[in-house]
């Protein structure tokens, strides 16, 4: 929720501050008349209004509202890139700082739609030049008419929103913590536990994507897939490779073809790769070492993919690392096989798990206990680390606030996007394991559609098997 800012507040008694009367008359005037446009509507819009129709129903009668969020301090005047919040993007296919959705309730409970909006900035009144984020700063800004049209919703201007809280009573549902005003406003309007649920139902609202998702995640991932490319083809095979290079390499093409990375990209080279978390990105590839790198494209609709391929430097892996790789591949590849339609959530984890399991037996690190045994006490795990995999869509990790049972503990269902990524990480001072292995981390990691008859891998055109990963780098490296 914006406010008047302090400089039209000056301008309205007459004062400029540090601007004399001149220069502030002279600003006024000598520009040419704004092109008025008559946007189509954004390909989502009609999405976004059966999902607005959906989230209606489920809060008849209720006040709702969602905001995009505001940005983030970096520092004095510096802010971070913005990110609007996943839910309000969900909703409106907007993608502005500092916007409300809100769902008004009419008598026989269903709702009405407005995104309050910044408008474009009135010339008359100086902002477009005297407010830190007037047009002349950040760049030209849709009038609300032109959203209007864009997004298929009616608009407002957010400045007016502070009085239609305050007016507002009756039961009310907010998702908090991305507007402190919004958040403030409601604060004696509504519960924490009320709000909880909303926050939940908005997240369980996102499992299963619609036809715009799945096309936008197939995007992402060719995109992403691209990024790959980009990146076996900067990989040197005599001299090492900054890890920051192969970053600002993927980052590059996710510009290009999106809105950013999905997350921060993890290129981790040698004994990094068993760091699941290494995003510091400080070090070296070397000819001899692997590369994991799980990195994604948001596309600029901000659904991002999430892949991993663990991938030899000089192109040739060794025979320890074929050893782990070909354990990876195959736990993943049976994770891939056991989703489908009506399973349960975690038979493709039990899956992966288990063949990892088999393998790590085979060279002995069970000593005498079995499978069986080793797998009930999650012996395993010292070297597996995480779980399998979890829902992709505009969030990486996606649908976070959702009921386990609808989720972990629920069942697969058609339009369901997730990653499986198995993974085996052998921390280099890890005594019990042989000294060829350590240092060894491998995950492989891809986006998963669960469809009518099974699935299908939307990153499949990404070489998985260790010889095919092999050839695609000759290939690529002439
Ligand atoms: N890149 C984050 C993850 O794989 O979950
Ligand atoms: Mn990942
Ligand atoms: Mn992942």
């Amino acid at each position: 929720m914006a406010e008047e800012s302090d400089e039209n507040k000056t301008r309205k008694n007459g004062l400029y501050a540090g601007v004399s009367s001149e220069l502030a008359e002279n600003m006024l005037q000598g520009w040419a008349d704004r092109e008025q446009r008559d946007p189509e509507p954004i390909a989502q819009a009609a999405h976004t209004a059966r999902r607005r129709e959906a989230l209606s129903a489920l809060f008849p009668g209720e006040l709702l509202v969602i905001p995009s969020g505001t940005p983030k301090v970096r520092a004095n005047d510096t802010d971070y890139p913005f990110r609007p919040s996943s839910d309000y993007v969900y909703l409106t296919g907007d993608q502005s700082p500092n916007g409300v959705l809100i769902l008004e309730p009419g008598q026989d409970g269903t709702h009405q739609a407005a995104a309050y909006l910044l408008p474009g900035s009135d010339r008359a009144s100086g902002e477009f030049w005297l407010d830190y984020h007037g047009e002349l700063w950040d760049g030209p800004r849709n009038g609300l008419a032109e959203n209007a049209k864009l997004l298929g919703l009616d608009c407002r201007d957010v400045r007016t929103l502070g009085e239609r809280l305050a007016a507002a009573s009756g039961p009310i549902r907010l998702l908090r913590g991305y507007d402190a005003q919004v958040d403030t406003a409601l604060h004696d309007k509504v519960t924490a536990e009320r709000d909880i649920e909303f926050r939940v139902a908005l997240s369980e609202m996102r499992l299963v994507k619609d036809d715009f998702e799945i096309a936008d995640l197939r995007h992402a991932c060719q995109a992403t897939i691209r990024g790959f490319d980009d990146v076996v083809r900067v990989l040197g095979t005599d001299e090492p490779t900054l890890e920051r290079a192969i970053e600002g390499t993927f980052f590059m093409r996710a510009r290009i073809e999106g809105n950013d990375v999905g997350y921060s990209s993890v290129c981790a080279a040698g004994a990094h790769s068993t760091t699941l978390h290494w995003v510091r990105n400080d070090g070296e590839a070397r000819p001899g070492d692997l590369l994991l790198l799980d990195a994604g494209v948001e596309s600029r609709n901000l659904y991002t993919a999430d892949v991993t391929r663990t991938l030899p430097v000089d192109g040739r892996f060794t025979p320890a690392q074929r050893k782990v790789y070909e354990a990876v591949y195959a736990a993943q590849s049976a994770g891939i096989a056991a989703v489908r339609p009506g399973a349960k959530y975690r038979d493709f984890h039990h899956a992966a798990q288990r063949v990892l399991t088999e393998h790590l037996a085979a060279w002995g690190l069970f000593g005498d206990r079995s499978v069986d045994e080793a797998y009930e006490l999650g012996l395993y795990r010292r070297w597996t680390l995480t779980g399998t995999g979890h829902m992709i869509g505009l969030d990486v990790h996606d649908c976070a606030k959702a009921r386990t049972e609808l989720y972990v503990d629920g069942t697969l269902a058609a339009g369901m996007v997730l990653t499986v990524e198995p993974g085996l990480y052998f921390q280099s001072d890890d005594l019990t394991v042989p000294e060829e292995l350590r240092g060894i981390g491998i995950r492989i990691e891809d986006d998963i559609l669960v469809t009518e008859e099974g699935n299908e891998n939307l990153s499949a055109a990404l070489p998985r098997a260790a010889d095919e990963v092999e050839a695609w780098m000759a290939r690529l490296r002439g």
